[in-house]
């Protein structure tokens, strides 16, 4: 079962900065989770909510502000002090860290709030920029952007997020058409994600930091999951096969 490191290694580190993916791409795990939204000025960038507020001493929707004012303020320190000064990261410094390794990467587009126009581009022409394309996969809850992902790049891996699972699950995804499925810990209980575990749809399921939880995934099957403890979660599965 693959373990991905969910906004990094976020248990230890202040969550989708690089520090967080730094310490998730030492690691050896199938992959890493990632969150992007874009800013004023059209960069994306690696954050998971709308608004800074809860991971930075600023104050605002990442939407409003731009590149340059965002980088103005510490995502670490809310975390721990010994993290004061980490920046908000763009897309392409965290695809950098990973270039070099062997690990998949998930980025969840965050445009299920706020509509950003053009993410999906903005966000393919960086993974093809790093050469990525057969390490990345690309998830939301937004799922007309995962099928404009689609269209753009038929090539690149489609993953739709649900929070619940929902009544015909498999073939609404191939209208998608998606390759895996990444649901919560309770979604994957339901039939539909159990029936679509048995028509060998891969499936990811999120975030999972309880070792009992990983247990029984393993038992039914599933795939991979998201959890903020990689490495806790590593020595587990390794002693457990
Ligand atoms: O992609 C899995 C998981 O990250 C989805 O939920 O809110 O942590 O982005 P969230
Ligand atoms: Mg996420």
């Amino acid at each position: 079962m693959e373990i991905f490191a969910h906004r990094g290694y976020s248990a230890k580190y202040p969550e989708n900065t690089l520090a967080a993916f730094k310490a998730a791409a030492k690691l050896p795990i199938a992959g890493v989770e990632l969150d992007v939204h874009l800013t004023k000025d059209q960069q994306v960038v690696v954050i998971h909510d709308e608004k800074i507020n809860r991971t930075s001493n600023g104050k605002g929707f990442v939407k409003d502000l731009t590149l340059q004012e965002l980088r103005k303020f510490d995502f670490g320190s809310w975390f721990s002090d010994e993290f004061r000064g980490e920046k908000i990261p763009t897309l392409a410094e965290v695809l950098e860290e990973f270039k070099y390794k062997d690990h998949k990467i998930n980025i969840e587009l965050k445009s299920n709030i706020f509509v950003y126009a053009g993410l999906e581009e903005l966000v393919l022409q960086e993974v093809e920029k790093f050469g990525l394309k057969d390490r990345v996969i690309i998830s939301s809850f937004d799922h007309e952007a995962i099928k404009r992902m689609a269209e753009l790049d038929p090539d690149i891996e489609i993953a739709p997020l649900f929070s619940h699972s929902i009544f015909n699950i498999v073939p609404y995804c191939s209208t998608i058409p998606a390759d895996a499925l990444h649901v919560s810990y309770y979604a994957v209980m339901r039939r539909p994600v159990l029936e679509a575990i048995q028509a060998g749809m891969p499936v990811r399921v999120y975030t999972i930091n309880k070792t009992e939880q990983a247990e029984i995934l393993q038992n039914l099957g599933v795939d991979g999951f998201f959890t903020d403890h990689p490495e806790e979660m590593m020595k587990f599965l390794y002693k457990r096969n």
